[in-house]
């Protein structure tokens, strides 16, 4: 058997090796076909497949991409772009801030306290009122010709805020000022004190018939508010 078997497969290589070079031939001619067919139907043109002086740079067409409308169209369509987006956002930012400021102004009942008037004919001379504005007492004095005298003799550059008396009043029988002491706060007692103006119980500071601190801790004369007459018997505050 194992003879047998030997010679089979000499047999067989025998056989190949008759046939080898058949093979081959038919091999390459099958090859050189197949690329002949390649080169006749591909559309693939590469720029490195060589050739003496041929260039190897390439630049595909993109003809069909182009905008046939030209440039302006499509600055054009830019522009109303840019611009409508950029009126968009003017808008929101204007509403925001209209908001914001609508919530942020005072309310009616407030600005009805921003102003007072008081009927001066009711406050006879040599008395004081209270009134609240603003949430602060505010003392208004009617005058009387000695206080006048006084307030406008007192020799006021050497006080310790100096303010003459004129710049305190706008008509010299009206003075009119907050009823805030200039220490810390407290509200001073009219007709009280070393000087006949008005007396702080808190820490003993004594104002003068215009206001002007005259002793004491406080600082500074009492505040002179803003206000005007609009008739010879009315003053608003504020
Ligand atoms: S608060 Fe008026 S003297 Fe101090």
């Amino acid at each position: 058997m194992p003879a047998l078997t030997s010679t089979a497969s000499t047999l067989v290589r025998t056989c190949a090796r008759q046939q080898l070079p058949a093979v081959r031939a038919s091999a390459a001619a099958m090859q050189k076909r197949s690329v002949t067919e390649v080169s006749n139907t591909s559309s693939f043109d590469s720029p490195f497949k060589g050739g003496t002086g041929a260039s190897t740079t390439k630049i595909p067409n993109f003809g069909q991409y182009r905008n046939r409308g030209g440039e302006t169209s499509n600055k054009v369509f830019q522009y109303f772009m840019v611009g409508s987006l950029g009126a968009l956002s003017a808008l929101g930012a204007k509403a925001t801030v209209q908001d914001f400021l609508v919530n942020m102004s005072a309310s009616a009942d407030v600005l009805a306290q921003a102003k007072v008037e008081i009927d001066l004919a009711s406050i006879p001379e040599g008395k004081n009122v209270i009134i609240k504005w603003r949430g602060k007492p505010v003392f208004i004095r009617h005058r009387t010709a000695d206080e006048i005298k006084e307030a406008e003799n007192t020799k006021w550059e050497a006080l310790r805020d100096p303010q003459p008396d004129s710049d305190r009043v706008q008509k010299p029988e009206w003075l009119i000022m907050l009823g805030v002491c200039t220490h810390l706060g407290c509200v001073p007692i009219g007709e009280a004190g070393d000087f006949g103006g008005w007396f702080c119980p808190c820490h003993g500071s004594h104002y003068d018939v215009s206001g002007r601190v005259r002793k004491g801790p406080a600082p500074l004369n009492l505040e002179v508010p803003e206000y005007s007459f609009p008739e010879e018997e009315k003053v608003i505050i504020g």
